[in-house]
């Protein structure tokens, strides 16, 4: 059972369901893939993109579920790529307590089975699915790689504004979101204004994570988060507890501005990234960042509260909730 899910039993089996989509979409691979991307599918992630369609279906069509389940194994399958790929440029060796894919086999094998789950999970989307159309599927991810692009391109560049950030996050994370509570509601033919909620509820909800993602790389706890925090300052990777920082330095005599000292460095080792994770924690990075994350969930709660679902809000608030203290 997924751990994430437990408390919530509907979503939790329904999640079971998908799980098995996705393995029998593998199971058909090579035999030389299929080890690979098995033993990547058995790990815990927590599925949040699948159980956003799932929970989004609700409002429509109960006829419509299992189309539902077809597309929460697709938008996992893409977002679980998206990881394979994402490790490789980051350089990451540990996701979800375990070695990465990249650690294992290496990146020119990695790169091949990110490609290979992403073109099952292609050959598992139609022409258009209740309401959703299949380029629908294909733009959000689209926008996914120009950011991941963008943001390779700036890397090292730590002058960037808060804006350019908001803007790599909302393509990089919130896309996905938002098409997976679109999706579901989608789908499941719900009204079309309960189709438009949803798609901003995801899109709220995906910068409110990715911005608690940024923070936990600057005070998570490895065993907890199961990827090596610390990571974005050594790759060059400017988020908004740093851009939070320095922003407030900006105000401090030249000789004190020590974040500034080590992101103007052309290679920052090991020890710059320690000092500046530490500088960003005093300066109180991570509590701007937290309160700017504190405004998208509310901006979203809001939005959740007009659903007129009960069920459906219930359940969006809890994940709210849970992510908000989340820290793995
Ligand atoms: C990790 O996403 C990538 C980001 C957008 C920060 P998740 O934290 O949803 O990854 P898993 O699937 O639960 O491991
Ligand atoms: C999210 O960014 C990656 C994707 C959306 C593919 P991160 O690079 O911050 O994600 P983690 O921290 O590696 O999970
Ligand atoms: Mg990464
Ligand atoms: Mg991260």
């Amino acid at each position: 059972m997924n751990e994430f899910w437990k408390d919530e039993p509907t979503i939790s089996s329904e999640l079971e369901d998908v799980g098995s989509l996705i393995h029998d979409a593998i199971d058909r691979s090579h035999s030389f893939v299929r080890q690979l991307l098995s033993a990547q599918v058995k790990t815990n992630g927590k599925m949040l993109r699948p159980a956003l369609v799932l929970i989004g279906s609700r409002l429509g069509d109960p006829a419509r579920r299992d189309g539902a389940k077809k597309i929460a194994s697709v938008l996992e399958m893409i977002h679980m790529a998206s990881l394979v790929h994402d490790d490789i440029i980051d350089d990451a060796r540990t996701r979800r307590g375990l070695p990465t894919l990249y650690a294992q086999a290496g990146a020119k094998q990695a790169v091949l089975a990110g490609d290979y789950l992403l073109s099952r999970a292609m050959a598992l989307v139609g022409g258009r699915e209740g309401d959703l159309e299949a380029s629908t599927v294909s733009n959000a991810f689209s926008r996914l790689c120009e950011s991941e692009l963008d943001q390779d391109a700036g890397q090292g560049d730590f002058t960037i504004s808060a804006n350019t950030y908001m803007r790599r996050i909302a393509g990089k994370t919130a896309s996905l979101f938002a098409l997976s509570s679109y999706a579901g509601a989608a789908v499941a033919k719900a009204d079309a204004c309960a189709q438009r909620k949803m798609h901003r509820i995801g899109y709220l909800m995906g910068m409110a994570f990715q911005i608690q993602d940024d923070i936990l790389d600057y005070d998570g706890h490895a065993e907890k988060l199961g990827k090596e925090p610390g990571r974005d300052i050594l790759n060059g990777i400017p988020t908004l507890p740093l851009l939070a920082a320095l922003k407030k330095e900006k105000v401090l005599p030249v000789e004190e501005q020590l974040l500034h000292q080590i992101t103007a460095k052309q290679k920052i080792s090991k020890r710059d990234a320690a000092k500046a994770v530490k500088r960003v924690v005093q300066l109180g990075g991570l509590q701007e960042a937290k309160g700017i994350a504190g405004k998208y969930a509310d901006r979203a709660t809001h939005d959740i509260r007009s659903l007129g679902h009960d069920e459906v809000e219930r359940i969006l608030l809890w994940v709210f909730d849970r992510l908000s203290g989340r820290r793995t």
